[in-house]
């Protein structure tokens, strides 16, 4: 095993071999590169024909766009929302920054999203509404979801951050709720570096959300501000790469299904390890492959694994550490008798394995074989 020895394999490489530079070129020598030009406006539009919405607002983060959206849904402070623990950090930091309180809600052991039959039992008089995440790629079960919140009068916030051009049903991520988030960090599908986008079909939550998103400033009167707004616009530039690779989303989500086909045929027999489960109704994003490993049949844990992979020059990625243990939520988790098994269990037993559209098969290959070599030594 010598020579792999010094090999380096990332999580993540953002593909950027198609017009990118040519864009970004583009941009910047129009002199366009703050939040006007026209490449903020076609990738609005063409992000919009993706995702099947009639709005689309480009955002600097995905973070900032959560947050727009609680304040575009008028969240105030002593609100609930019921999320997931399960997921990146930013999905609770947005309803804590209006002042709000996110309610946990455990997932399923099937979609590892929010569990719907345990939804009911969080809703109580404070509950405004719901944000559903679409973690590591598996939509979560929007149907089932909005009709509870149609019933209780809630709203639906879907976070597809990881999520790009997932399939619910025949139907595509950014087009499941009321409100749907993406971000265009350099991990994602597609990416500009740093970026995120709204998509909705509600016109008036749209105009709501430009507004904050502009300073609150009036469209139709420069430099008078009817309300408190943000800059959380995105530039000229960062939309020219997103232009270019919104070209090429088919092939590169075609190319990161290669990739998985090629783990699960060298992992499927592999005792101890388990794929991401796939609801009948889905057709996830290939973001990161993710496994979970049982640690009696496998013979290690998940750190155990980690830490091997490591010293082989694998860069991998444990599970997200479930929100309601960390330190900015625990007491009030606590207080309210928060108890999510199935979240903690799959959080602590998982791994994201690297995942690019220019990962080759040997690569692939050498990852799984690394990982039988890690369950072979201890043996
Ligand atoms: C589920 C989820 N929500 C929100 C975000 C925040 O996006 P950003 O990193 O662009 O702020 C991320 C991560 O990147 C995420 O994974």
């Amino acid at each position: 095993m010598e020579s792999h020895d010094k090999r380096i394999v990332p999580l993540t490489i953002p593909d950027l071999s198609g017009n990118e530079e040519t864009y970004a070129v583009d941009a910047i020598r129009s002199s366009w590169i703050s939040s006007t030009g026209e490449y903020v406006n076609r990738f609005e539009s063409e992000f919009g024909k993706l995702t099947e919405s009639k709005e689309v607002i480009s955002t600097c983060n995905g973070t900032v766009a959560l947050h727009l959206a609680m304040l575009a849904l008028d969240l105030k402070p002593g609100d609930e929302v019921i999320i997931p623990s399960l997921t990146f950090i930013a999905t609770a930091n947005a309803v804590r920054y209006v002042g709000a309180e996110p309610i946990f809600v455990d997932i399923s052991a099937e979609t590892w999203c929010l569990n719907p039959d345990l939804i009911h039992a969080a809703i109580t008089s404070k509950t405004r509404g719901i944000i559903a995440v679409d973690l590591y790629g598996h939509p979560a079960d929007f149907d089932a979801i909005n009709a509870i919140a149609m019933d209780n009068g809630l709203w639906v916030v879907e976070d597809a951050a990881e999520a790009h051009l997932a399939l619910y049903k025949g139907r595509k991520s950014g087009s499941l709720a009321d409100v749907s988030v993406f971000s265009f960090y350099g991990n994602k599908i597609i990416t500009c570096g740093e970026g995120g986008a709204l998509t909705t079909n509600n016109v008036k939550f749209a105009s709501r959300a430009k507004l904050l998103r502009g300073q609150g400033m009036d469209p139709e009167r420069r430099y008078y501000f009817s309300t408190i707004g943000y800059n959380y616009r995105l530039n000229n530039v960062s939309c020219a790469i997103l232009c270019a690779q919104i070209e090429r989303i088919d092939l590169m989500i075609q190319e990161r299904k290669k990739a998985f086909e090629i783990y699960h045929s060298k992992l499927c027999n592999v005792k101890g390890i388990l794929f991401q489960p796939i609801a009948m109704w889905a057709n996830p994003a290939p973001w990161l492959f993710s496994i979970t490993i049982n640690e009696v049949k496998f013979g290690c844990n998940r750190d155990v694994l980690i830490a091997f992979l490591d010293e082989k020059g694998i860069e991998t990625r444990p599970f997200f550490i479930p929100i309601h243990t960390l330190p900015p939520y625990q007491d009030s988790a606590k207080n309210r008798g928060c108890s999510l098994p199935v979240t903690e269990l799959i959080s602590k037993s998982g791994i994201n394995l690297p995942t690019s559209s220019k990962m080759n098969q040997t690569e692939i290959i050498y990852i799984c074989d690394m990982i039988k070599e890690c369950r072979d030594s201890l043996l």
